[in-house]
């Protein structure tokens, strides 16, 4: 493969990376057996295809077919270039790369290279400004008073626009930036004249930062009271607001650790429950929460905490982002603010141990959240209302999978409502049965599906066909082997890619590699042959292939290979005696081709 970053250099970055860790920022990776499985970042899924050979260093998804090595994985789910990938891994593992190999290939368009080195600048200047100058004095003030303290200005890089109109403009211009490019980044604002203006001047700046930590996009808050409090940089290819989440890139590790992650509406909730020292918070920006951005959290967290705004609107929004959190698979639990508080204001009010404590670690679950919700929908002094409302509350407690759960619910329907608890009982079961009918008749779908998958890609194999794929497997982990292998079959494999496979193989361990997956992935080029090395790597073997298993599978091949080359040949001298009008000659060999199909089925 050819790149300009040194072999050496290379190998040293594989060494010091394992695919676990990196998958594992990724996707939520539970270990069972030798394996890693969770839910696959590449195709949309509620149960775990999605498996990681820490030994092998190797992924692959059997539900989608995707595998590969650390390098591919990161290729296809951040679309980098190999080089980028490379850099990526050495810059986590904190291994410098030589000069001649940064700033070559790379995946974005140059102009979104531009806008991304664009964002960088003004970040800085913007943070600079807040911090250390005259003109950014405003806006220190403002988070000064706000109770943000300087360690986390700087941890947040957050800054101040001067309110001049062509400040940035002039400064990215001397940069030598096309305007253009600076209005497609969003930062700046086109007039129906024609003519731009600084977008966020005379206000305080969040840098939006990727999941990768790159500023992509800005959040400008008025300090002055103007319409409108906040205002985004524009959507653009690297800007997408229903794609992201704030502040993702820090909170990852810790929403990771553990295993929750808390959801707010707003940046300087983000900022401030950070400083109050609970780091797994994330942000919508100032849309609702959408189903991408969902489906994102579930694949990291099984709980997700929602923490919005405990005014009307806030209300409505935990109910609707709950829900959707729950069709994604996510346990939902609702943050314990006090009434019209929202988290920042809490914090101020009550200080960061109350907010801890009192709020994030005392949060309500999700039914207790939605029997509150559904209360004033209902006149519960009337006795047709309480009947409706407890079988509405006792339809969605049908959903809940914890029994225990389930029988407190109904103790606190029975104490408030007095209803006996056999009835609740006897409802609630019938509900469940609904339930359940639905999700047995789903169940029986998706086996159905599953049974007819395995087979088309296991028991439907002819036995050559597995011979060739087991033969692999083991050439794969024993280098052994190889010699006799090539000798006795070379490339005759009878699959296309078993051919190749095999061919790369060969050559792989002549240059003296040692027996690696993941090294053997890194070095071949195309993605389905990648793919198809991933899967093949993943069978379970024994330790050691013993000569009688070796033997057969190697005649199995070749039987196989020569029996086509026979039917080859048998074709040809069909097509003479046709084409020299002898039909009983012709007629002869056509038996004979039957027979040799018969016996090829028959060994398969
Ligand atoms: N928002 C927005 N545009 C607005 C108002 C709000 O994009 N005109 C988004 C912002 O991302 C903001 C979030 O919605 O962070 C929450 O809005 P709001 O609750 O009004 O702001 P707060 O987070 O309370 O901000 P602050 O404490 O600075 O007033
Ligand atoms: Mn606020």
């Amino acid at each position: 493969m050819s790149n300009q970053i040194p072999e050496d250099v290379i190998s040293e970055i594989r060494q010091s990376t394992d695919i676990v860790d990196v998958i594992g920022e990724y996707v939520q990776l539970k270990k069972q057996g030798r394996n890693y499985f969770g839910l696959c970042p590449f195709h949309g899924e509620k149960t775990p295809s999605f498996s990681v050979t820490q030994e092998k260093q190797i992924f692959r998804c059997f539900g989608c077919g995707k595998g590969g090595n650390v390098v591919t994985f990161l290729m296809e789910i951040e679309d980098f270039s190999f080089q980028e990938a490379i850099r990526y891994l050495a810059e986590r593992n904190g291994i410098e790369l030589p000069e001649t190999a940064l700033n070559t290939e790379n995946s974005l368009s140059e102009e979104n290279q531009d806008i991304l080195s664009a964002y960088e600048w003004l970040t800085k200047l913007y943070h600079h400004l807040l911090r250390y100058t005259k003109d950014g004095k405003e806006g220190y003030q403002y988070f000064n008073e706000r109770g943000i303290t300087d360690d986390i200005i700087d941890k947040f890089q957050l800054g101040y626009a001067p309110n001049v109109n062509d400040f940035t403009t002039e400064f990215l211009k001397k940069k030598g930036y096309q305007a253009q490019t600076l209005v497609k980044a969003g930062f700046l604002s086109l007039h129906d004249d024609g003519h731009v203006t600084d977008r966020f001047r005379g206000r305080v700046v969040f840098p939006i930062r990727n999941h990768l930590g790159k500023t992509v996009g800005f959040g400008g808050r008025t300090i002055h009271d103007q319409e409108p409090k906040y205002l985004n940089s524009s959507e653009s290819d690297l800007f997408q607001k229903g794609k992201m989440l704030y502040n993702f890139d820090l909170a990852k590790k810790h929403i990771r650790k553990l295993n929750e992650v808390v959801l707010f509406e707003g940046y300087m909730d983000t900022i401030s429950a950070y400083q109050a020292g609970v780091k797994n918070g994330v942000a919508t920006l100032g849309t609702s929460l959408t189903e991408m951005q969902a489906k994102l959290l579930k694949r990291y967290v099984d709980t997700v905490i929602i923490c919005y705004d405990a005014d009307k609107p806030g209300i409505e929004a935990t109910y609707k982002a709950a829900v959707l959190l729950r069709q994604v698979g996510c346990q939902v639990k609702v943050a314990n603010l006090k009434d019209g508080m929202d988290p920042d204001s809490y914090i101020n009010t009550y200080g960061p141990d109350a907010f801890q404590h009192e709020v994030i670690k005392a949060s309500h679950t999700f039914m207790s959240f939605y029997m509150r919700y559904f209360k004033r929908d209902y006149n519960l002094s009337l006795e047709g209302d309480r009947i409706n409302y407890i079988e509405k509350i006792l339809q969605q407690l049908a959903t809940i999978e914890s029994p225990i759960e389930r029988e407190y619910y109904m103790k606190v329907l029975h104490d408030e409502y007095h209803v006996s608890m056999e009835t609740l009982k006897e409802e609630l079961e019938a509900y469940r049965q609904k339930l359940g009918t639905k999700k047995d008749k789903r169940n029986r779908e998706r086996n159905t599906n599953k049974k007819t998958a395995t087979y088309a890609s296991k028991k439907l194999l002819p036995a050559f066909h597995n011979a060739e794929r087991m033969l692999i497997a083991y050439l794969l982990q024993d280098s052994s082997i190889v010699d006799k292998v090539q000798e006795e079959i070379g490339a005759s494999f009878n699959i296309d890619e078993h051919k190749i496979i095999v061919t790369h193989l060969y050559a792989f361990y002549e240059e003296g590699n040692p027996p690696d997956v993941s090294l053997f992935i890194e070095w071949l080029t195309d993605t389905h042959i990648k793919q198809v090395v991933a899967e093949i790597a993943m069978t379970s073997l024994q330790e050691d292939i013993n000569d009688k298993e070796l033997n057969d599978y190697i005649r199995l091949i070749k039987t196989q290979n020569s029996d086509m080359v026979h039917l080859e040949s048998l074709k040809e001298e069909q097509r003479i005696a046709e084409q020299q009008n002898d039909p009983i000659r012709a007629a002869q060999i056509a038996m004979k081709i039957i027979d040799i199909h018969k016996q090829l089925s028959k060994s398969n």
